[in-house]
């Protein structure tokens, strides 16, 4: 895994939107815009299955008339002032009844807990709506508020979001639970700048061959250490160094085939964010609602990514 600990600013992507600043690449749009404006829409059974496909092979299916509205008083929350200043987001569990990660009287954090718990509501209307065949598979995990501009953040390279990257995490293995995300640009003025890389398959050519694989006993000692809430298996490891590859890899954030797409206030956007590339340049205020899906309700394996690293290593990334 490269170590490279620097923390300049990747090169900055074009203006515009759908924009392509790769050197030579292909250009490639990988957002799919729909109609919906509600957030149970009525789809016939062709349509849904050609969505499902489109986000299962990577497509950010993107609703730019799908407003997520406040109830009277809520717009206050747009004020990074609500954070408690140590987690990055206000945060609500799927199980809990209060937020986390945040300050403010009684009646605030009440008021907090209600607004982000009708987004998780919301979201999972549309996830139902569309693709009812996920329902049996799917588990709400964590609802986000994020009130604070993402630009010039101090963090490390490893948690920098700017960065070309697919999700992963150290100490949370998924076991091959994929991580389906709904996005919606909550500020009422500014957009959300993403940057969409290339397709999983060819970021994962590029970069599996530097991977290792754990050694013995790694799994059961990190466990054991409580460095992660439950064994690792080798495609989270995996995964995990793809993370860090690329964000530590500037030539390859500043060349790699890719686009910048500016999501305007009120759009929403659904993605596998363990899949697609991404990267959260710009934006005040968004919410995120985050959900676990059995790979056994996927429908086209080809570009999952634990298919592809099955297919590269030649063998089940999945098996214990
Ligand atoms: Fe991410």
């Amino acid at each position: 895994m490269s170590q490279d600990t620097t923390h300049s600013t990747p090169a900055p992507a074009a203006a515009g939107q759908a924009a392509m600043p790769g050197a030579d690449g292909p250009a490639f749009n990988l957002i799919r815009p729909q109609p919906y404006a509600d957030w149970a829409p009525q789809v016939d059974a062709a349509t849904a299955a050609g969505l499902r496909q489109q986000l299962e092979q990577g497509a950010v299916l993107y609703f730019p008339n799908l407003h997520f509205r406040f109830e009277p008083g809520e717009e206050r929350f747009l004020d990074s002032r609500w954070s408690d200043g140590k987690s990055k987001n206000i945060n609500l569990r799927a199980s809990d009844h209060a937020v986390r990660g945040a300050q403010g009287g009684e009646q605030d954090l009440k008021d907090l807990y209600r607004l982000i718990r009708r987004y998780a509501e919301s979201s999972e209307k549309l996830v139902l709506s569309l693709f009812p065949e996920y329902g049996p598979h799917l588990v709400r995990a964590g609802t986000s508020l994020r009130p604070s501009e993402i630009a010039g953040r101090p963090v490390s390279w490893r948690k920098d979001d700017t960065r070309l990257h697919v999700d992963a995490f150290p100490s949370n293995p998924l076991l091959g639970q994929r991580l389906l995300r709904v996005f919606h640009n909550i500020d009422p003025q500014a957009p959300r700048v993403w940057r969409v890389g290339e397709p999983f398959g060819d970021f994962a050519r590029r970069f599996v061959p530097q991977t290792k694989g754990m050694w013995p006993g790694q799994a059961r000692l990190m466990e054991l250490l409580h460095i992660t809430k439950r064994r690792r298996s080798e495609y989270d490891h995996r995964m995990l160094q793809l993370h860090d590859l690329a964000k530590a890899d500037l030539a390859y954030q500043a060349n790699v085939p890719q686009q910048e797409f500016q999501f305007p206030p009120g759009a929403t956007w659904m993605v596998f964010s363990d899949q697609v590339l991404h990267a959260a340049m710009r934006g005040r205020a968004m919410m995120e609602q985050t959900y676990y899906l059995s790979p056994k309700a996927i429908g086209d394996h080809t570009h999952s990514p634990e298919a592809v690293l099955s297919r590269m290593l030649g063998r089940p990334m999945l098996a214990s």
